[in-house]
């Protein structure tokens, strides 16, 4: 559980809407949100509920229809690229597809050294940023000096989801958005990739919003949980408050669609209601 109860992201009334007339799809729904510092919290929902879109308004990314979001306590403001940019420092994200993620054409150190250099590393040598780079790779199991000369697209989907988690380990941000970032590999390293987090999350104090189909995977990483059905979030709580004591027929419905959770983490005696 999260020791210090302080509010570090919230949206009230956040609102996507795409297209217009009959084109008109409400991705997001008047959705209210907050999530506390060094707190882990789960979005899970549906494919097409609109846990990206809510991820991509909070990241800023993507401007809000309706609705407000405020960052450590104010209101955020992101309305020119100096303020984005340094918004960008304090929130990060690890998105569903990697690929997506990096410039094409920059090999993998300049992935990294971009970091070093959003982190105010410009003042550092060349030696210090190479071992900042170096222990940034040691801490996700990556050699270094084979991933240098390489370009992104000529890493596996493990290795490029771990390249991304490198890269908020040099980057250190309050508050990580992991959107699915588990979806391209095997269970075994998912499992690395999930301990890399919760560690990382340990030593810098950071809050991370996860984002998933898997609902037994919230209740096994997270403090609170929120689920979401077509925009709106329609039951949320403490993980074992949501996941063992469902309020909702959805949220009944996403646990029974995870078979799994009953074997290996056993749920099988849950009472509804
Ligand atoms: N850029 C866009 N333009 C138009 N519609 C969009 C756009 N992005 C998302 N949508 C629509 O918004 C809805 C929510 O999509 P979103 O990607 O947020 O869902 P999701 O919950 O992340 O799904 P998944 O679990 O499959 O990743 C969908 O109906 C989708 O088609
Ligand atoms: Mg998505």
């Amino acid at each position: 559980m999260a020791e210090e109860k302080k509010p570090c992201l919230c949206g009230s009334g956040l609102t996507k809407i795409y297209g217009t007339g009959v084109q008109k799809n409400v991705a997001v729904d008047h959705v209210d949100f907050d999530c506390c510092q060094n707190e882990v919290i789960s979005i899970v929902g549906e494919s097409g509920s609109g846990k990206t879109t809510l991820a991509k308004m909070l990241l800023g990314l993507t401007k809000p229809t309706e609705g407000e979001i405020y960052f450590q306590g104010k209101k955020r403001d992101i309305s020119n690229m100096k303020k984005k940019k340094e918004y960008w420092k304090r929130i990060q994200a690890i998105f569903q597809d990697p690929y997506s993620s990096f410039n094409t054409f920059n090999k993998i150190d300049a992935v990294l050294l971009d970091c070093i250099a959003m982190r105010n590393g410009k003042k550092y040598t060349r030696a210090k940023k190479i071992e900042i780079m170096e222990e940034a790779c040691c801490f996700v199991n990556l050699e270094f000096d084979e991933l240098t000369n390489k370009y992104p697209f000529e890493l596996s989907g493990g290795q490029m989801q771990r390249l991304m988690i490198a890269r908020v380990f040099i980057l250190k941000p309050e508050i990580l958005i992991a959107d699915e970032p588990t979806s391209m590999i095997d269970a075994c390293s998912r499992a690395t990739i999930l301990e890399m987090l919760m560690k990382l999350r340990k030593e810098i104090g950071m809050t991370i919003i996860f984002i998933t189909h898997d609902i037994g995977l919230a209740y096994y990483i997270s403090d609170t949980v929120f689920i979401m059905e077509r925009g709106k979030i329609v039951e949320s709580g403490p993980a074992e408050q949501v996941i063992l004591h469902p309020k909702e027929e959805y949220t009944r419905r996403l646990i029974s669609d995870v078979p799994k959770i009953h074997e290996e983490w056993d749920l099988s005696s849950v009472k509804y209601g």
